[in-house]
């Protein structure tokens, strides 16, 4: 069973018009499987991780709605009331923000804080969390924990800061760790570097894990399953390898042709794709990408394209080239 099931998710915010940021989105998460959601600013990446754990600005008021289901363990995340939902954030839990500074405490030493989690959650006395706190630092690669430990977040470099929270969100095991891009404030080496620690952190403790990222170059390296956001939807999902050897939606084959490449030819071009997200359709006309796709057919102003197709699915009537339709159905 799978340790996380998102079934329709939608979140609407009501203001002076209606956005309908998440539009039906469903996937699933396996206990200990990485599961990618990638899209291009603005698709509703935040938006779902945060509606799952009910972090998001005026969540259950008016202002905002979100319907469909979230089974974690069989408990629907969006029903739950506020205590449990505290209880499980951070224990069962735990997110990676993209911005580490903003989510530190300022004014409080990095190990007061990693050590809080500890006793807030798992009830340990506060010598005792000191001590794990530093053994923490330690496993995420700060060097010379002891003295970090009593250090401001704004003593530590970004790199180090964005360590410190990993500390924090692995500190009481969580089954599921969601990763809000966790890197795009890093420059490229302390990018991988810090990659490569989540790859060996879920690999060590089984943890499950949701990358959100921009970056099909991330999700290369550490999804094992692949859900392509457009317009508040999935467009595509499909386990690794597939997904970039048979890319079946012509948004995943236009961010394929996106990324730089090492083993493209000399003189090779980057295709970007064209247009922005701003130029997108409301699915209830058609296909929201079909404004930017040099594949559209009438067809697909006809309205919403379905979801099919099992396990790689995709929204689109008509797919990339050299894809056999039948066999992907
Ligand atoms: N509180 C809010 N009120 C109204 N609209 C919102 C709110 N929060 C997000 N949105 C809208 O929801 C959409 C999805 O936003 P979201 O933050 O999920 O994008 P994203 O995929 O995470 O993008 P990025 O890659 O830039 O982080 C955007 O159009 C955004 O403007
Ligand atoms: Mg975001």
């Amino acid at each position: 069973m799978a340790l996380l099931e998102v079934e329709d998710l939608g979140v609407t915010f009501r203001g002076d018009r209606e956005v309908r940021a998440v539009d039906g989105v469903s996937f699933t998460v396996d206990a200990g499987e990485v599961t990618g959601l990638v899209g291009e600013s603005g698709c509703g990446k935040s938006v779902t991780s945060l509606a799952l754990i009910g972090l998001l600005p005026k969540q259950n008021t008016r202002r905002v709605r979100v319907d469909g289901r979230a089974l974690f363990d069989g408990l629907d995340l969006l029903r739950a009331d506020t205590r449990t939902l505290r209880d499980i954030r951070g224990r069962e839990i735990a997110m990676i923000f993209q911005d580490p500074l903003s989510s530190l405490n300022p004014v409080v030493p990095i190990g007061v804080q990693v050590a809080e989690v500890l006793v807030r959650h798992r009830g340990v006395s506060k010598a005792e969390a000191q001590r794990r706190a530093a053994q923490l630092l330690d496993r995420v690669g700060i060097p010379d924990p002891n003295r970090r430990l009593k250090e401001y977040p704004h003593q530590l470099s970004g790199g180090m800061r964005q360590r410190a929270l990993i500390a924090m969100a692995v500190a009481c095991r969580p089954r599921l760790l969601i990763a809000d891009e966790p890197t795009t404030a890093l420059d490229v080496t302390i990018q991988a570097q810090i990659l490569e620690l989540l790859k060996e952190l879920v690999r060590e403790d089984g943890t499950a894990m949701i990358m959100i990222t921009h970056d099909l170059g991330v999700v290369a390296g550490l999804c094992d399953r692949v859900n392509v956001l457009y317009a508040g939807r999935v467009v595509e999902s499909a386990a690794r390898r597939p997904l970039f050897a048979e890319p079946v939606h012509p948004y995943t084959i236009g961010l394929l042709n996106s990324i730089p490449r090492l083993d493209a030819g000399q003189g090779a071009r980057l295709t970007p794709i064209r247009g922005s997200v701003r130029d997108v359709l409301p699915w209830s006309q058609g296909c929201a990408f079909a404004p930017r796709c040099d594949r559209a057919v009438e067809e697909c102003l006809a309205g919403p394209p379905e979801i099919t197709g099992d396990p790689h699915s995709f929204r689109c009537v008509n797919p990339g080239v050299g894809v056999d339709l039948e066999e992907v159905r």
